[in-house]
């Protein structure tokens, strides 16, 4: 039998999808999910595609007794670390909340799983640990630090705080997973992303725009020393992502620390993302360029040879792939996980 997985934010974007192909190879599957941000109905869509069950619990990582009563009513091998608080800009209105959530849930979860014997652990890390970075593309030796926003400190002090568990105790198996830009949704169209508000990432903004929620693209910036002179990122299919998941499992079977960049190797610009988003829905969309935002660095992309070789995991599905299922999900689920 495959091992007892418990996601942690299961029922959230990146997470949702994770439990799909968790399902999908056999794992068993719990999830552990406040839904500040998230419904449950994803995990019902999941169990939808998958035709399998999850075991869902409706709790907070910081409440060490729900964590207690999860790990002794269920087998769990592996820890996927996903719950915590993610928007950069909120996150330097909210410094309290974000280190409460992300720091001290990390914490909590880290008591509960060397109580309950479980000590193998998958963090959901961030291309953001980087920085601005110093040298393109990216590599997972590059210098970390140098965070510009609580959400991103968050992330940096999540992967500290896991080394150090590790030095302690050399029993523990931890993987970092530093995530460059997820995109798209699920091929079926019945999970995605599915932001509350005016969304702050580009993807999903378009996609308002290409729906007509909203009037036009607001483009930060055409003056930046990239290209075509708009912010370049390395997006990365979200369902690729999910699946560089289930490898790190799969094939990571001794104790150690073990960091990986999961994104494509390929940086596009904001003009790139809009026009194949174009082609996806078939129709011109609306863009202003607007002053440079905040915080933003000119170019990011991921040398994610490594995750290849030693995971034999690498993203197969292009920028064309990630904006067609992008515009499926919103397509199909105008108001998202909301009832219309
Ligand atoms: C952001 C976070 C990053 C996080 C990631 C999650 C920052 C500095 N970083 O990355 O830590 O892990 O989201 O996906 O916020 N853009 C526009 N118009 C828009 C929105 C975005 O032009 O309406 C541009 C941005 O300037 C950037 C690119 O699109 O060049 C991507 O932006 P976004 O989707 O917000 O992601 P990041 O900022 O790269």
């Amino acid at each position: 039998m495959k091992a007892g997985v418990l996601v942690t934010g299961g029922a959230g974007y990146i997470g949702s999808h994770t439990c799909v192909e968790l399902l999908e190879s056999g794992y068993c599957v719990t999830v552990v999910d406040n839904l500040s941000n998230s419904s449950e109905e994803s995990i019902k869509r999941v169990e939808k595609i998958t035709g399998k069950s999850v075991k869902f619990y409706n709790a907070d990582v910081r409440d060490k007794n729900a964590l207690d009563k999860i790990f002794a009513e269920n087998k769990i091998d592996w820890v996927i670390h996903f719950a915590g608080l993610k928007a950069v800009g909120e996150s330097c209105e909210k410094p309290v909340e974000y280190y409460d959530n992300n720091l001290y849930g990390t914490l909590v979860l880290l008591h509960a799983m060397r109580e309950h014997g479980c000590k193998k652990i998958v963090f959901s890390s961030s291309a953001t640990v980087y920085g601005d970075p110093e040298v393109l593309p990216l590599i997972e030796q590059c210098k970390t630090g140098g965070t510009t926003n609580p959400y991103g400190t968050s992330k940096y002090f999540q992967e500290i705080m896991l080394n150090d568990v590790y030095k302690a105790d050399n029993e523990w198996t931890v993987v970092l997973l530093r995530y460059f830009n997820p995109v798209g949704a699920h091929a079926s169209g019945l999970i995605g992303e599915d932001p509350k508000g005016i969304p702050n990432n580009l993807t999903p903004y378009i996609a308002k725009v290409a729906i007509g929620e909203l009037k036009e693209v607001g483009v930060f910036g055409n003056d930046y020393p990239t290209p075509d002179g708009t912010g370049v990122r390395d997006y990365i299919h979200v369902v690729d992502l999910a699946k560089g998941h289930v490898a790190a499992i799969d094939k990571i079977c001794s104790p150690g620390v073990y960091t990986y960049n999961l994104g494509t190797g390929v940086g596009y610009s904001v003009l790139d993302v809009i026009h194949a988003f174009e082609k996806a829905c078939r129709r011109k969309l609306p863009y202003v360029i607007k002053p440079r935002r905040a915080g933003d660095i000119a170019a990011c992309y991921a040398d994610a040879s490594k995750a290849k070789k030693e995971l034999g995991w690498e993203a197969k599905l292009g920028i064309d792939e990630m904006c067609a299922s992008s515009w499926n999900w919103q397509q199909k689920n105008p108001n998202g996980y909301k009832k219309d």
